[in-house]
């Protein structure tokens, strides 16, 4: 079993396969075209693989695919055949924008891919364009229906920003309830590579439009889901995810690795360590090595609630969110 320094279990890792994305979400990326990582500094699945196999066998449970856009890296589904084949019992996931899922959808669930997150900031063409920086809605509500006809378990993930969609918040709830899909707020994370004068909604800002339309009730939260939920009266459950507030990180079972090898503890700092040089040399036992130190100084909390402290310096299509 990983503990942290803090004691929390830590049996969800979570797997950045590309920094790459084919959108410019204007609350992760910078507009301008920037340089990649080379991609000899990436790891190939077969390296990740060796990575993914020891920490299942140190306690691992969850793991989830994430990126920039974990689509756009070829082979995808046989890395998750090769996780599914090594122990079908562990819970896996993806979260993609979506745009490139429905042409994959089936060969994804037949490789053993089990439940998948997927990004949905508006339903208004123009401004899911002026959001992701390019036309992408009809592809993605594509995707989502695509995945849910292969019987993939759907979850949608929504950014509320102050005057772009937080007028779409009801009308995004509906269609979640309506299509059966479970709807997760999440809070805008300030972090300098978002366009600058973004700001986000919080949570309460969020249950008050919601409540002008709906009574729901807060329920009982699980111990290890970054989301509070909430159930409206007919029993539909949509997610706010807050990491503005202190007791977000109280459960933290995560630890994230990037495509370039860094284990990261969490999504906030900066503080990381590469992995990749013992992977690519076969010394796994180094690798779990570097894995419990980076668990041993995993912070105990982000830094979103003090205002003091200004943005994360953490690139998110690094970490996958
Ligand atoms: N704040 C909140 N959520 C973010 N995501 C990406 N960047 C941010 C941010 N700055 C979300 C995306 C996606 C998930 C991977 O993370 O909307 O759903
Ligand atoms: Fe790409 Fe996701 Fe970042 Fe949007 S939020 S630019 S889809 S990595």
């Amino acid at each position: 079993m990983l503990i942290d320094g803090h004691g929390r279990k830590v049996d969800y890792l979570r797997i950045s396969v590309t920094e790459r994305c084919n959108f410019r979400c204007q609350y992760c990326m910078p507009e301008k075209p920037f340089s990649w990582v080379p991609k000899e500094n990436i790891l190939s699945f077969e390296d990740m693989f060796k990575f993914v196999k020891a920490s299942i066998d140190q306690g691992i449970k969850k793991v989830r695919l994430t990126g920039g856009e974990p689509l756009l890296r070829e082979d995808l589904d046989k890395f998750i055949g090769m996780i599914y084949n090594y122990d079908s019992n562990i819970d896996l996931a993806l979260t993609t924008n979506g745009f490139l899922l429905k042409n994959v959808a089936q060969r994804l669930k037949d490789a053993g891919l089990k439940r998948i997150n997927i990004s949905l900031d508006s339903l208004i063409a123009d401004k899911a364009a002026k959001i992701a920086q390019k036309d992408v809605l009809k592809d993605v509500l594509e995707g989502i229906f695509e995945a849910k006809k292969v019987g993939l378990h759907v979850k949608i993930n929504c950014v509320p920003i102050q005057n772009i969609n937080d007028n779409e918040i009801i009308s995004l709830l509906e269609f979640c309830k309506k299509e059966g899909f479970v709807i997760r707020f999440i809070e805008f994370m300030e972090n300098s590579y978002a366009k600058s004068g973004l700001k986000g909604l919080k949570s309460s800002k969020i249950q008050d439009i919601i409540s002008t339309k709906y009574h729901f009730k807060k329920i009982p939260r699980n111990s290890t889901s970054p989301a509070q939920y909430f159930a409206l009266d007919d029993g539909y459950e949509f997610g706010i995810i807050e990491p503005h507030l202190d007791d977000f990180c109280a459960s933290c079972n995560r630890i994230r690795l990037t495509a370039e090898g860094f284990l990261i503890p969490c999504l906030y700092f900066e503080d990381a360590m590469s992995i990749r040089d013992y992977v690519r040399n076969c010394d796994i036992d180094g690798a779990i090595e570097i894995l419990k130190k980076v668990l041993s100084n995993k912070p105990e909390k982000n830094k979103w609630s003090d205002e003091s402290e200004g943005d994360s310096s953490r690139a998110f299509y690094e970490t996958g969110g």
